[in-house]
C-alpha cells in the first residue's frame, strides 16, 4: 500500500511516514555553512524519496527581533530563493511560511498547557541565547520563553518522524518528544496516538568555520554566500585565515590545528576537505612540505568552490529573475501545509474534547 498524502508519496507500511520538518529563521541570503549544514542534507533526503516539509520560521524570528521587521518579507523571499537554488524541488517538497498557517499558533497554545515554566527555563538553548545576546533573564518575553513550544507545534503539526537540526537544537526536539508523549498519554487512551515522537537527525559533516576561523555568521561578515559570483568568492577566499606562521611561500605550513600554539587549523584546508575530498590530502602534504604557498592554494580553492556552486548559482539566477514564480511556490506550499495542519488540528481537537472546526463558523 502506498500512502499518498498532500501529494507527497509517503513510505508504505509505517504508521507514521518518514517525513522531515525543518525550520529556518529567515535571515535573508544563505551562506556556505547553511548549505553544508542543512540544505545539502535536505536535498539528499528529497532524492531518497522522503516527504520534505521546509518551513520559514518567521514567527520564531520575532522572539529575538520583533522591533524592526522592515526586512522580514524580503529576507523570506531571498531565503526561499536559496532553498530552490540548492536544489529543493517544489513539486516534491512543501516550502511554506509559518505565519501563513495559523494552526501553528493554535497548537502552540494547546501544548503550552502541557509544560511547566520551570521546564522551559531549563532549556540550554535559551540559556545560551541569554548569554550570547547579553539578555537580562528577567526581561525575557513570554513569547521567547515559549520558543521551544512553538517549535514543537511546528514539528508535531506535520507529524514529522525526523527533524534535521544542529547540535544546539537537540534540546528542542527532546521537548517535542516529551510533549508528544504527554499529549498521547493524556488524550489518546481510547484511540490511536495522534503524534509520533520525532527524532533529531544531526548532519554528518561538522559545521564549517567562517573565513576568519571563527564561527560562521552573517553578522560577523565571514561568510561566502550562495549568491556570490566566482569573482566575489575569489576575493573573499583571499582574506581567509591560513597559518600565521607560514610567512614565506616556501615555509612549511600547518593545515591542521595546533592547540598548543592557539592555531585553530587552516580554513582553506577545511574547505578543501569538504569541497575537494579527493584532492585535499595532497594539498595538505604539499603545504606541510613547503612546496605549496597560500596564494595558489587559495586560488585553487576559489575554483573548486565556484565549480561546486555553479549549479546552485545557475538555479539561483533563474529563480531570482522570476519573483512571481517564487511567490507561487510559497503560496502553493502554504496551501499544502495548511491542508496537513488542519487535518492534524481536527484530530487534536477531537482528542482533547474541543469542538471540531466544522462546528464553528469560520
Ligand atoms: N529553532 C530553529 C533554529 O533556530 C528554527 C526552527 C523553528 C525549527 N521551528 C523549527 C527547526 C522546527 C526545526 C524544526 O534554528
Amino acid at each position: 500500500m502506498t500512502v499518498e498524502r498532500d501529494g507527497v508519496a509517503a513510505r508504505a507500511g509505517a504508521a507514521f511516514p518518514r517525513r522531515i520538518l525543518s525550520g529556518m529563521r529567515p535571515t535573508g541570503r544563505l551562506h556556505l555553512g547553511n548549505y553544508v549544514g542543512a540544505l545539502e542534507n535536505w536535498v539528499r533526503l528529497q532524492e531518497a524519496g522522503w516527504s520534505n516539509f521546509h518551513m520559514v520560521a518567521d514567527w520564531h524570528m520575532l522572539t529575538t527581533g520583533h522591533e524592526d521587521t522592515s526586512a522580514l518579507q524580503s529576507d523570506i523571499h531571498e531565503m526561499v530563493v536559496d532553498w530552490l537554488a540548492a536544489g529543493l524541488d517544489p513539486k516534491r517538497c512543501v516550502l511554506f511560511v509559518q505565519s501563513a498557517v495559523q494552526e501553528h499558533a493554535e497548537l502552540h497554545l494547546l501544548l503550552s498547557m502541557l509544560v511547566s515554566k520551570a521546564r522551559l527555563e531549563r532549556i540550554p538553548t535559551l540559556k545560551e541565547q541569554i548569554r550570547d545576546l547579553h539578555l537580562d533573564e528577567a526581561t525575557i518575553s513570554y513569547g521567547h520563553l515559549g520558543y521551544s513550544v512553538l517549535q514543537a507545534a511546528d514539528i508535531l503539526l506535520y507529524k514529522a518522524s525526523h527533524v534535521p537540526v544542529g547540535e544546539d537544537q537537540v534540546p528542542h526536539v527532546e521537548l517535542t518528544r516529551e510533549l508528544a508523549r504527554r499529549f498521547n498519554f493524556l488524550y489518546c487512551q481510547d484511540r490511536e496516538p495522534v503524534f509520533p515522537e520525532p527524532e533529531a537527525q544531526l548532519t554528518a559533516f561538522p559545521r564549517l568555520r567562517g573565513l576568519d576561523g571563527s564561527r560562521m555568521s552573517k553578522s560577523l561578515g565571514n561568510t561566502i554566500l550562495l549568491a556570490d559570483s566566482p569573482e566575489e568568492i575569489a576575493a573573499k577566499v583571499k582574506q581567509a585565515y591560513t597559518d600565521p606562521k607560514k610567512i614565506r611561500a616556501n615555509d612549511p605550513g600547518r593545515p591542521d590545528a595546533d592547540p598548543l600554539d592557539g592555531h585553530p587549523g587552516c580554513v582553506v584546508y577545511e574547505y578543501q576537505r569538504k569541497f575537494n575530498p579527493g584532492g585535499a590530502a595532497d594539498v595538505a602534504a604539499r603545504c606541510r612540505a613547503g612546496t605549496l604557498a597560500c596564494v595558489p592554494d587559495k586560488g585553487h580553492l576559489s575554483e573548486v568552490l565556484a565549480a561546486a556552486l555553479a549549479p546552485v548559482r545557475e538555479r539561483r539566477a533563474r529563480w531570482s529573475a522570476d519573483p512571481s514564480a517564487v511567490r507561487d511556490v510559497i503560496a502553493d506550499g502554504n496551501r499544502r501545509a495548511r491542508a496537513v495542519a488542519e487535518a492534524t488540528m481536527d484530530e487534536v481537537r477531537s482528542a482533547m474534547g474541543l469542538k471540531p472546526r466544522a462546528a464553528l463558523a469560520r
